[in-house]
């Protein structure tokens, strides 16, 4: 197991403290992000997903508790904080209304422009990003406006991964894509992590998703961890996820009502492929019988 780059001790986010509007949105959260893997965080809406990964990258301070960055408090200086927004990359939800430059080059190149980079290393990154979000060359010169939906969300995961963090943070990429979309989304972001190594942080409402690419997964419930753990842990715990208002896989869901039909199959089933496995497994077993 990789050693982490990012930890969180305690981490606590009060909104509006002291006044009737106190709202604990993230309590004593006590997280690992260990070099290189993909950590998929899930929770129902409201659980504080989005408030805990700004604090990742010095967006939002600590009410109580610390951010590590390989063991220094990000908030400990000023160089502290902007190192942890060079290293530590953040897609936000909807990226795409903070696009703002009038050419796509211009809007990719707006983060690694303002850490001190030759010009030449900039050209660099901004033609290397556009290649990982599978953007053509000829876009670059276009108004971000012009783009299509899907377009812009690349444009604006671009002008992060050409900082080159070296963990990439994304709040609900996919969402509001159609399927095509979604899936050419995910593949851009993991030939970013193939590619560097970069670990990559992906909050995410669909369970299938998270299911299928991440090394680990944690699950938030009102602003606190309730599970963290490899996939088939996770998922083998699908009545209190289903408590917790989240969705199971829909293969976990078959596999737990072939349990109730007497039908076992063999290890935690989650993905199609994992299905048939256990059902040629099965099979064979019967013809043994
Ligand atoms: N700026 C803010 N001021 C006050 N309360 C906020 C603020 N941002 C979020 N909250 C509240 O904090 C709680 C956690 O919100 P957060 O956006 O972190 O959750 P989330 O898990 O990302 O939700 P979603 O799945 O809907 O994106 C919610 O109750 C939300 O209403
Ligand atoms: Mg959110």
């Amino acid at each position: 197991m990789n050693e982490p780059i990012i930890k969180t001790e305690h981490l606590t986010h009060i909104y509006a403290p002291d006044t009737p509007f106190e709202l604990a949105a993230v309590r004593d959260v006590n997280l690992e992000i260990r070099k290189g893997e993909i950590l998929g965080i899930i929770g129902h809406t409201g659980s504080g997903k989005s408030t805990l990964i700004q604090h990742l990258n010095a967006l939002q301070k600590p009410t109580s508790g610390r951010v590590l960055l390989e063991g220094q408090d990000i908030f400990a200086s000023k160089a502290s904080i902007r190192q942890a927004r060079a290293r530590v990359g953040l897609v936000f939800q909807y990226p795409e209304y903070q696009l703002f430059e009038e050419t796509v080059y211009k809007d990719i190149a707006f983060g690694p422009k303002n850490m001190s980079l030759t010009g030449e290393e900039i050209d660099r990154r901004v033609r290397e990003a556009a290649g990982f979000v599978g953007l053509e060359e000829e876009i670059l010169e276009r108004s971000p406006f012009d783009l299509s939906g899907g377009q812009k969300r690349r444009v604006a995961i671009a002008g992060v991964i050409a900082m080159m963090p070296e963990v990439l943070v994304l709040d609900e990429p996919m969402a509001g894509l159609d399927p095509a979309g979604r899936e050419s989304i995910m593949e851009n972001i993991l030939s970013y992590h193939d590619k560097t190594g970069a670990a990559i942080v992906i909050v995410t409402h669909s369970m299938e998703e998270a299911a299928r690419h991440a090394d680990r997964m944690v699950v938030l419930n009102h602003g606190s961890v309730a599970m963290d753990g490899a996939p088939e842990q996770i998922f083998s715990r699908g009545p209190e996820l289903r408590r917790m208002g989240l969705d199971t896989p829909v293969m976990t869901d078959v596999a737990e009502r072939l349990a109730g039909l007497g039908v076992r199959l063999p290890g935690t089933v989650y993905t199609v492929e994992q299905m048939v496995d256990a059902l040629m497994q099965l099979e064979r077993g019967l013809g043994r019988a």
